[in-house]
């Protein structure tokens, strides 16, 4: 069996899948070849669902796990003001049902909300 492995020739990507990449992990029957290309290429393909494995970016995630299915969850803790919904320091917006998008303070509704819910564009 053919996979792909897909990733960024970064450092750490490197690194990572030297010993696959030079033969040094046994793989059986599976057939490994690495895709190497910038991470917003791989978040594209992500969406496209065009790798086996891949590397994404924080900022993918929630739209991939979204494609598959898949819950995601994401915590947008910063400093915030005052922490109790006085300032309006920590708005974010987050999606209506009705396809349109409003703001919600990440004090009070968050800081945890479902990937799905917040706007990322
Ligand atoms: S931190 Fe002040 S309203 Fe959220």
């Amino acid at each position: 069996m053919k996979i792909t492995i897909a990733h960024s020739p970064d450092s750490d990507d490197a690194f990572m899948f030297y010993g696959l990449a030079r033969g040094g992990v046994a793989t059986g029957e599976l057939e490994v070849s690495h895709v190497l290309t910038d991470i917003e290429t791989l978040n594209r393909h992500a969406q496209e669902g065009r790798h086996e494995v891949t590397a994404i970016s924080f900022h993918a995630y929630p739209h991939v796990a979204e494609r598959y299915g898949k819950p995601s969850q994401v915590s947008v803790e910063r400093v915030m003001g005052c922490g109790m919904g006085g300032c309006y320091s920590c708005v974010i917006p987050v999606k209506d049902a009705g396809g349109g998008q409003h703001y919600v303070r990440s004090c009070i509704g968050g800081p945890v909300f479902k990937g799905a819910e917040l706007v990322w564009d």
